[in-house]
């Protein structure tokens, strides 16, 4: 969607995964959905060093309003829980420079059973979101149906643009068709929302993460001409800091995610993660492939029949990552390749390795090694090619 606003993937935190629809304020009072809870989020992404490297997005998902409607038809904030109301932590986030999403569903019901946004309150929410000064919103399709979901995503989308805020726009409707074509159609989407989820949602699993995974790149000729700046697929939060995955696991979530440009909402716990996940999600080249201004999602390029995928995604002046992933179970695994067998052109490459922090040079015709752990992997940023042979000159212009 061209309105000027995430020209890159956004970055951010969303309760969904994490938190769930935890209402339970009296009993689990530091884990229900809950003003408390964005504020805490908020305190972390500020003073924890996520802001300053993009996350600036903290998600309300499903279950924060009231189960009714106000006076004048409004949706309105469960009264108990966020007693401040959602201006309350939009000014909370803004003076902190971080910004508020929020979350709606196009049907009679959100997910989670709470009030929805039928086509006849689309633009009323709209409006009232503008006013409480939201920042993204999150358009959810459960309890809807197809001819509701062909009106009500661009009308929502319509309507938005019309308060006047600039307000990013994420939509789940691709996820409710089956994410493909004919159903979907990308290009309509690519105009109409931010990013879209195309798929089902993720679950503290790495069975999950896999699913997803081999999904998108299953997919990848239909969903990489659909991305790019202003319009992301999102295959979903990163889980990185939560119970399931290991270390490596976790490094091969952060690195595929980026590979995919996709958008990067943890729904984690910023106030217990590990210093270990923490570092995985703060990596500061990671972050910068993920946010290649260039916008070209990546591609899986190899399966081998070892068991070893390769991706690979072309970024600005003229450099790439690679990402060498092992769907392995046994020990790690001892990849031999090239650089001009991953399709590099003639020239010697200076390669950095975004998880040991090693730079080395390579000429695109050496073979080299890379030890892939099990589900886990090798990433690394590919500098433009210095070229081979080619002639060097002094000041003066004499060959030297
Ligand atoms: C759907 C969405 C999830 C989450 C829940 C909330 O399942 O896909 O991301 O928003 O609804 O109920």
């Amino acid at each position: 969607l061209d309105n000027g606003l995430m020209r890159t993937p956004p970055m951010g935190w969303l309760a969904w995964e994490r938190f769930r629809c935890d209402i339970d304020c009296t009993d689990d009072p530091k884990n229900c959905i809950s003003e408390d809870l964005f504020i805490d989020m908020a305190d972390r992404l500020s003073e924890d060093g996520w802001r300053e490297l993009g996350y600036v997005y903290v998600n309300i998902d499903d279950c924060w309003s009231s189960k009714q409607r106000d006076e004048k038809g409004r949706l309105q904030a469960d009264p108990k829980r966020f007693p401040g109301g959602i201006p309350k932590l939009s000014r909370y986030l803004h003076d902190r420079g971080l910004k508020l999403g929020i979350y709606g569903d196009m049907g009679t019901l959100t997910c989670g059973g709470y009030p929805g946004t039928p086509l006849d309150k689309i633009e009323i929410d709209a409006q009232t979101f503008a006013d409480w000064e939201v920042d993204m919103f999150k358009f959810d399709g459960c309890y809807s149906n197809e001819t509701v979901q062909e009106k009500g995503y661009p009308l929502m989308s319509k309507a938005l643009n019309a308060t006047g805020r600039p307000i990013g726009y994420s939509c789940s409707w691709p996820a409710y068709q089956g994410g493909l074509p004919p159903k979907v159609n990308y290009t309509q989407l690519g105009e109409i929302c931010n990013l879209w989820r195309n798929y089902g949602d993720i679950q503290d699993s790495w069975g999950s993460v896999v699913s997803i995974v081999d999904w998108f790149f299953d997919n990848q000729e239909v969903l990489i001409p659909a991305a790019g700046p202003g319009r992301w697929n999102d295959p979903d939060m990163l889980i990185i800091g939560d119970f399931a995955l290991s270390m490596d696991q976790s490094r091969s979530q952060m690195a595929l995610w980026a590979i995919m440009a996709a958008p990067l909402f943890m729904s984690n716990d910023l106030r217990t993660i590990s210093s270990g996940a923490r570092s995985i999600l703060q990596n500061k080249m990671v972050i910068s492939i993920n946010q290649d201004p260039l916008g070209i999602q990546g591609r899986r390029i190899l399966k081998e029949k070892s068991n070893i995928q390769v991706f690979w995604r072309p970024l600005s002046d003229g450099a790439s990552a690679l990402v060498f992933f092992s769907r392995r179970s046994d020990m790690p695994y001892r990849y031999k390749t090239s650089l001009k067998k991953l399709n590099y052109t003639t020239g010697s490459y200076k390669v950095y390795d975004v998880f040991t922090d090693k730079t080395t040079t390579l000429k695109d015709s050496t073979d080299f090694v890379v030890s892939v752990n099990p589900s886990g992997v090798v990433m690394w940023h590919v500098s433009a090619p210095a070229k081979l042979n080619q002639r060097h000159f002094d000041r003066r212009g004499n060959a030297m």
